[in-house]
């Protein structure tokens, strides 16, 4: 229960219980990946169950698509709801501009497809996602599979020129072999330190051919949800320019979500 919780833990459940309150009875929600993201999906499932929320989730990876039928959320496609009223997603780095890096959790293309056909996206994370500048965590980056290694030549040569502090490349792995995504591809890691100029780089690197999306969101994401450990919640809203802070009580809900794994 959460009273047991890590500290991150603990806030990570109080991000995404706070952004419920985004979600209203008949919208169509975009489900992000990832564990913040699942404590999420449980809130949501809590609120369908036991409060007669109705929502229809359209989740961005076969485990979250897996966690929100468990949980009781009705699931559609993104072809059925055509557009979302909001998606709700962690992110592995935000900035001050709630410009991210994504795709810790391998999902970053069909979050971005998702995101972007969505009225809001608002982000839930505990308060060490927040940067001063994007690029400590490897930038992820889809690649499809046939001639991954030509295409990581050409993002290593691209990166050459570009505003960072390093320019090296991992392909994922899943054990011994390349990680695959929900659309088939690998991903490369892109260790570079520090990205200068974000929006540039996301531009220049999605005309490689190969690339098929990076996991930089840029002007995409309207809201943040911080949660701490200790139940504080601060939501920043960019386009209101707006922060609003509240505390969440632990006891209140001392027998929810005994069994979250993720
Ligand atoms: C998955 C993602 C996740 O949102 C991101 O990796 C954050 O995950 P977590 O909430 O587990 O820290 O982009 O592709």
């Amino acid at each position: 229960m959460p009273s047991e919780l890590s500290p991150i833990d603990k806030a990570k459940f109080v991000a995404a219980r706070r952004a419920t309150k985004f979600v209203e009875t008949g919208m169509k929600v975009g489900l992000g990946t990832g564990s913040t993201a699942a404590w999420l999906v449980r809130c949501l499932g809590e609120l369908v169950r036991e409060d007669g929320l109705r929502i229809k989730g359209v989740p961005t990876s076969t485990r979250t698509a897996q966690l929100a039928r468990d949980v009781g959320i009705e699931v559609i496609s993104l072809d059925e709801a055509k557009w979302l009223d909001v998606t709700i997603d962690g992110a592995d780095e935000y900035d001050a501009d709630l410009n991210l890096i994504k795709g810790g959790g391998g999902a970053l293309l069909q979050e971005k497809i998702v995101a972007t056909a969505s009225d809001q996206m608002v982000v839930i994370a505990d308060i060490s996602k927040r940067v001063e500048t994007l690029g400590a965590f490897p930038l992820p980056v889809e690649v499809i599979p046939f001639g991954w290694k030509t295409t990581q030549t050409l993002i290593e040569e691209l990166l050459v020129g570009m505003d960072v502090l390093g320019a090296t490349s991992a392909l994922r792995m899943n054990g011994d072999v390349p990680y695959v995504t929900d659309e088939g591809n690998h991903i490369l890691d892109l260790h570079l330190n520090r990205i200068g100029n974000a929006r540039q780089l996301s531009l220049v690197m999605n005309q490689i051919p190969g690339v098929v999306e990076n996991g930089l969101f840029i002007d995409i994401c309207d809201a943040v949800v911080i949660g701490y450990g200790d139940g504080r919640v601060e939501v920043q809203d960019i386009n209101k320019g707006t922060t609003e802070e509240s505390r969440y009580d632990f006891l209140e809900s001392a027998n929810l979500f005994a069994d979250l794994t993720d």
